[in-house]
């Protein structure tokens, strides 16, 4: 049977967030041979978002009844972090293709958990939302160290920077979180792990400060945080998270090799768009990740669809999530200690 022909793959969704309702119109309404056809949260006005926004037919509170719904070929799972391990492993418990949002899980243990369990599902996709190696910009940059364009690269300086939202959404969501290295930078960790060719992490180092969010400060968390990651091989990751830019969503991320640089996403511009004025030249920013990676989280979605369909081999492993997780801890503890940690 060709692509065409087969039938669309049935996917259900849990978590109808922030995120999640991204991905349930993705999924609804973008992603081929795919079908939306359950929707999982605790919260009823979310589900009946689900229904009357996209039709989805199929609703659960419960989540146990959602991933042995007979009907479902695939689950993508955008729940709060701290459920990821356990609702990855009974989806795929219950035979289910599993993408599930990154980080994988805030401990090793438990990603290696997940990890155990997959290997015995050879059958089945696990994919974890590593959104920025769909861009096509990281992409492109990928391809390009790959082919030798910077000689060999051994510095990544990477920032995942985020408007400061006054209403404090992330003060509320830290506790499951993980922290802003965990839930921030673990996305700058696994970019450096890719474009550096994933050499083996073995100290971090981390400092960070509460600009604007007193509430972090009980939680241990901070609002801007910066760390160093040293690699085997001498490669360096140097990374900075902020939770309170004034202008917008500004991502971005530098290579160095030994025959040059690449940079990505330099500044958090909007568009091509230069307006002058009595008050300057500017330019319009990125609001926030979704319109950054809007396109990388389509590509993702139709990727995950095609592994699960057979047609695409998958491109990340789930070690690579269990790497930037033991990575991320690291890098959390030394926050906490004020000392180098190892990895
Ligand atoms: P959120 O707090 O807005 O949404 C969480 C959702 O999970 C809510 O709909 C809630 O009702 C639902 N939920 C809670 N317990 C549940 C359960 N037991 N079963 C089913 N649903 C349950 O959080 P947000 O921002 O949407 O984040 C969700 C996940 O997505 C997090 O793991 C986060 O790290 C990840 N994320 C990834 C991003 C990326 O760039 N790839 C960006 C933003 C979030």
């Amino acid at each position: 049977m060709t692509a065409s022909h087969r039938p669309p793959l049935k996917i259900g969704i849990a978590g109808l967030g922030r995120l999640g309702k991204r991905h349930a119109e993705q999924i609804a309404l973008r992603t081929r041979g795919a079908e939306l056809v359950s929707a999982c949260s605790p919260v009823a006005a979310e589900l009946g978002w689900a229904r009357e926004s996209l039709g989805v037919q199929t609703l659960h509170e419960d989540f146990a009844a959602f991933v042995r719904d007979p009907q479902l070929d695939a689950v993508v799972l955008v729940t709060p972090t701290s459920l990821h391990a356990d609702q990855t492993i009974a989806a795929l418990e219950a035979g289910k293709h599993v993408f599930v949002e990154k980080p994988l899980a805030l401990n090793v243990e438990d990603c290696e958990r997940v990890e155990r369990v997959a290997a015995r599902r050879p059958d089945l996709v696990a994919m974890v939302g590593f959104v920025r190696r769909f861009d096509p910009s990281y992409a492109r940059a990928a391809d390009d160290i790959a082919a030798g364009a910077i000689g060999r690269p051994f510095v990544v300086r990477s920032q995942t920077c985020d408007q400061n939202d006054p209403d404090g959404f992330f003060v509320r969501f830290a506790p499951t979180s993980g922290g802003i290295f965990m839930d921030c930078s673990v996305h700058d960790i696994d970019l450096a792990r890719w474009l550096l060719g994933k050499p083996r992490a073995t100290r971090a180092f981390a400092s960070g400060t509460i600009a604007l969010h007193e509430g972090l400060r009980p939680l241990g968390d901070v609002d801007n945080g910066m760390a160093i990651v040293e690699f085997e091989g001498g490669q360096r990751a140097v990374l900075y998270a902020s939770r309170t830019f004034a202008h917008g969503h500004d991502t971005q991320t530098e290579i160095i090799g030994t025959a040059g640089q690449l940079l990505v996403g330099q500044g958090g511009a909007r568009d091509r768009v230069v307006t002058s004025d009595a008050n300057g030249v500017h330019r319009q920013s990125v609001a926030d990740f979704f319109e950054r990676f809007g396109i990388a989280f389509e590509r993702e979605m139709q990727s995950f669809v095609a592994c699960c369909r057979g047609e695409q081999a998958m491109s990340l492993e789930l070690s690579d999530a269990t790497q930037a997780t033991r990575i991320g801890l690291a890098i959390t503890r030394s926050l906490h200690s004020g000392q180098p940690e190892p990895v």
